[in-house]
């Protein structure tokens, strides 16, 4: 979702701006601007509805003067994507400009006020009133921190924003107003960068500083301030220590497909520390040390999208393996429904960006009612680790491909891992020698299904036309059943439902025909027989039925139209390899229908405002 980079530099403003945008094109947007002061002390402003690429050619031969910035690719949410609604955007006088990643709530009535005061709009955005806000206390002799500091309160909502002013020529202010993502601001010999994440700094060295909620800065080559209520404070200033990793597509045509194939390694690096093969035990030692698990009588786990899609796995395997009671919400529901959660509660917020707004808002709650928390995200540096204090990380590296892959399998494998170590924990039996092989196991079984993809390309090629799928699935594979439907219409834009196998009868089954295939994923275990039931009755209604499945000799051929299958394990196991299956499903039918495989239309992947 939106990004936002500032800069103060000797070196070309524009390049750099672009550069830093280009970090944050992961996110998901549908387009860029950029705003500099050149010597004249004039705000210059570009921008363009589509993509960096097209914004970059089209005013390739534009030169801005100055040496400060500031930059923002936008996921459009008050007004269509064009070029008037994108940042930065001018106050009435054109004196100020501003970008901004959350929603203003209250902006409708903000701007009848102002609209009285003579201010004038041009834009469909809720941002025009920041601008709008900051210059009408500027006119009333405010200084510029008292006008952010009175236009922060004004607002309701989340905002994450950068202000450049003719008036103060030198200088980026900012503020932050609850979760609308971070904003690091770094300093390296009298530059400034300022991004919304780590990534986009551009320094390999120098230092930084988080923003927090209801702070404001200013920065220019000489200084950074930061201030709340006002008043000036003194932040702790980190070293910046991680290099940018440059990620490249490597052999693959898209990053997505690259992200599917390093899961098996990925899946091996995630045991480092955790799994001692050797002396068969489980645990977090270097990663878990502020909380002692084993204290928790419940878990709850937040999370949204492929995120709450692996909650819901984790609950099932750690309600089953370590016989906690464990539920998981959905954070924006969570969030508003006044949760009434029992004393004794961890609760596990599961972001791979650590910047979703939704789940961040879920994760305050919990921290300002006291509940222990340990979230699991990917990023390091992020807004949740901030509220949480525990973080375990995914290990999953960028992941580029805006529907997530790589993060869902770290983030099954790091809650499967929590359920062994509170099994363990309890003296399990199920923490046996034949447990820790099988688990040693998965990234071969990963190996053979990606080596053999071919047959899932030409079953995917088969139904590639189709306009609506139904997937099932229960036990551990219903989630996968929900993560299968979700990554084709994110990929494909392919209407799919993901359903509990045993909801079919109540309502799906009216939905059956040819024209609609049916995916059962069924694996061996209590429920083979449950899911052979389902697909008869599908099949007695002319369904067109792909059975992805551990177990195809229990099945008769005659049951289903074609068969994708995968090494057997124990059913606990299944999971990690029934969801590689869906994930090359998904993406072999988007690249047969020529889409945009690692940026599909309107998704993104940091989503910012809740
Ligand atoms: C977006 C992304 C999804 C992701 C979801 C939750 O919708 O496109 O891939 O699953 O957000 O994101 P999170 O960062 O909280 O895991």
């Amino acid at each position: 979702m939106c990004g936002i980079v500032g800069n103060i530099t000797n070196k070309p403003i524009k390049d750099l701006l672009i550069n830093g945008l280009t970090e944050l094109e992961y996110r998901g947007y549908d387009s860029v601007g950029i705003a500099t002061i050149g010597s004249d002390n004039k705000i210059s402003i570009i921008k363009n509805k589509g993509k960096i690429k097209d914004f970059a050619n089209k005013y390739q031969n534009k030169s801005l003067q100055g040496n400060l910035g500031i930059g923002h690719t936008r996921w459009a949410t008050h007004g269509i994507p064009s070029e008037t609604n994108a940042h930065p955007i001018y106050d009435s006088d054109k004196k100020l400009a501003v970008v901004h990643n959350g929603i203003i709530e209250n902006y409708l009535e903000i701007k009848k006020d102002l609209i009285k005061e003579g201010f004038e709009f041009f834009t469909d955005t809720d941002t025009e009133c920041i601008a709008n806000l900051i210059s009408s206390f500027l006119k009333k002799d405010y200084t510029m921190i008292d006008s952010i500091t009175k236009t922060s309160e004004r607002i309701i909502g989340h905002a994450a924003v950068l202000v450049i002013s003719e008036y103060f020529p030198s200088t980026i202010f900012g503020f932050k107003k609850g979760f609308a993502g971070s904003i690091l601001v770094s300093k390296n010999n009298g530059e400034i960068s300022i991004s919304s994440d780590m990534q986009a700094l551009g320094f390999d060295v120098g230092d930084y500083v988080v923003l927090e909620d209801n702070e404001i800065f200013l920065a220019n080559s000489n200084k950074v301030e930061i201030y709340t209520d006002k008043k000036l404070i003194s932040k702790e200033w980190k070293k910046i220590n991680e290099k940018s990793e440059l990620v490249t597509k490597g052999k693959y045509k898209y990053f997505m497909e690259k992200e599917i194939h390093e899961q098996p390694n990925l899946f091996s690096d995630n045991f480092s520390g955790r799994i001692d093969f050797v002396n068969k035990s489980i645990s977090f030692i270097d990663e878990i040390n502020k909380i002692d698990l084993r204290k928790f009588k419940r878990i709850h786990l937040i999370g949204m999208g492929s995120s709450y899609n692996a909650c819901l796995l984790g609950s099932y395997w750690i309600e089953k393996i370590a016989k906690i009671p464990t539920v998981c919400s959905n954070s924006s529901e969570f969030r508003y429904r006044d949760p009434v959660i029992e004393e004794g509660t961890l609760i596990i917020p599961v972001s791979q960006s650590g910047e979703t707004a939704d789940t961040l808002s879920a994760s305050h709650l919990m921290k300002q009612s006291g509940y222990d928390q340990l979230s699991i995200v990917n990023a390091k540096n992020t807004e949740l680790d901030r509220i949480t204090n525990n973080s375990i990380y995914m290990r999953a590296n960028k992941e580029i491909g805006v529907a997530s892959t790589k993060t869902f399998m770290s983030t099954l494998q790091i809650l499967f891992t929590i359920a062994l170590y509170l099994a363990q924990n309890s003296n399990s039996k199920l923490i046996n020698n034949k447990l820790f092989d099988d688990y040693k196991n998965i990234p071969n079984y990963m190996n053979n299904i990606l080596d053999n993809s071919e047959l899932i390309k030409k079953i995917s090629k088969k139904y590639s036309e189709y306009s609506n799928f139904l997937y099932l699935g229960r036990g551990y594979n219903y989630p996968i059943a929900m993560e299968g439907a979700l990554k084709l219409k994110e990929l494909s834009y392919i209407h799919a439902e993901g359903y509990p196998a045993g909801e079919m009868k109540h309502g799906p089954i009216s939905l059956i025909e040819d024209k609609m295939p049916v995916f059962a994923i069924i694996t061996d275990g209590v429920y083979l027989n449950k899911m052979i039931s389902n697909i008869r009755e599908i099949d007695s209604r002319n369904g067109n039925i792909i059975v992805l499945s551990n177990c195809p000799d229990k099945l008769d051929k005659s049951w289903y139209s074609d068969l994708i299958n995968f090494d057997y394990t124990d059913d606990n196991f299944s999971p990690f390899l029934s969801t590689v299956c869906i994930q090359l499903f998904s993406i072999y039918i988007a690249m047969e229908r020529n889409l945009d495989i690692d940026q599909p239309r309107n998704l993104a992947k940091s989503v910012t405002v809740e």
